[in-house]
């Protein structure tokens, strides 16, 4: 009688998760408080994503107010065979950058039929559980995390080629960069796909403020504990002493930059002090932590040929607030 072993199967249930260091990465404790001393406080949007960070995230994707996730997947699903077909077919290698929980490129995957799927995100942590648990979803594809910070530029460790590669980088992520920088992380992108590779990537357009303005302030509050949990985040990278009762969530479109900001704003005076110095703030002072930049379905097309993708196609929702793009590298 073979024993239960014999009936284990040898596929990896834990799959690799290799982090890539960087000598171009800022230290976070440095960057942190360098944004926290500078004349318009500011802290990167990056390090919202602590554990509990990536959690209230996924909690804003459920949100009625939160149109960007559900409008998404809904072009997805409604065109993803049409999707494949123009990204070449199944066997890619794709890569999901600022991969989260994985469930958006988990949805491709019955479609896509990837030969091998690379998740990267800078909550090495979350992403790694996330792997976990869907390598025993699909225990036929090869999966590899990789923890980076996306800002020092876009590093992928050594991997032997298995198809093309196919970048995705859903959830309007890339409306976080200012648009210079954005160009700048699509030329990444592309170099990254390779000659024969290409891009799928989500980006929210500019729509009537009302829904922007409730998209980023919703009244559960959900988006403010997302926004104020940065500040526990960098009590424990900076060794701040920021006390969140004392900070309130502020978020509004502005048209003239095209983007959604999101703030802190101090609810009186108060001081913060962090090892070797601090700072006051007024009642009313903000510290700026996010921007997501809001386009045109044009604007983004002429983005992408300016950072050197030969062709791209669109899909929009009926209502006309979101665009799915498949941008070729060649
Ligand atoms: C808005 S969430 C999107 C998650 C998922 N792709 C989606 O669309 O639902 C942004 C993701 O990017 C990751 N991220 C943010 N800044 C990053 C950076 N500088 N480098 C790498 N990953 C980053 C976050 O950890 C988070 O998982």
């Amino acid at each position: 009688m073979p024993g239960d072993a014999d009936h284990f199967d040898a596929r990896p249930t834990k799959p690799r998760v290799v982090v890539v260091p960087s000598s171009q990465a800022p230290r976070p404790r440095d960057e942190i408080l360098a944004g926290l001393a500078a004349p318009r406080p500011a802290i990167a949007p990056k390090y919202f994503y602590d554990d509990l960070g990536s959690r209230l995230f996924e909690a804003i994707t459920q949100l009625p107010e939160y149109y960007l996730t559900r409008t998404e997947a809904s072009i997805l699903s409604g065109h993803l065979p049409e999707i494949v077909r123009e990204a070449g077919g199944e066997g890619a290698t794709l890569v999901d950058v600022g991969a989260g929980n994985c469930q958006k490129a988990a949805r491709l995957f019955s479609a896509l039929r990837p030969a091998r799927y690379v998740a990267v995100d800078i909550a090495v942590g979350f992403l790694a559980a996330s792997l976990e648990c869907l390598q025993r979803d699909f225990p036929d594809i090869e999966m590899l995390g990789v923890g980076i910070d996306l800002s020092a530029g876009l590093r992928l460790p050594p991997m032997d080629e298995r198809g093309r590669r196919l970048l995705f980088y859903p959830g309007s992520s890339i409306g976080n960069f200012a648009p210079d920088d954005a160009i700048a992380l699509l030329r990444q992108f592309r170099e990254a796909a390779g000659p024969e590779g290409a891009l799928l990537i989500g980006v929210d357009l500019i729509k009537e403020t009302t829904l922007l303005d409730a998209a980023y302030d919703d009244p559960l509050g959900v988006t403010a504990a997302f926004n104020l949990n940065v500040l526990l985040h960098v009590n424990r990278l900076a060794g701040t002493d920021f006390d969140v009762r004392k900070w309130r969530h502020a978020a509004f479109f502005d048209p003239v930059s095209s983007r959604v900001e999101m703030h802190l704003e101090a609810r009186a005076d108060v001081t913060v002090g962090w090892p070797g110095g601090g700072r006051r703030f007024k009642a009313g002072d903000r510290i700026h932590t996010e921007n997501s930049y809001k386009y045109t379905l044009e604007g983004f097309g002429a983005m992408l040929r300016d950072a050197g993708f030969a062709r791209s196609r669109a899909w929009c929702d009926p209502r006309g607030w979101f665009a799915v793009l498949l941008a070729q590298a060649r």
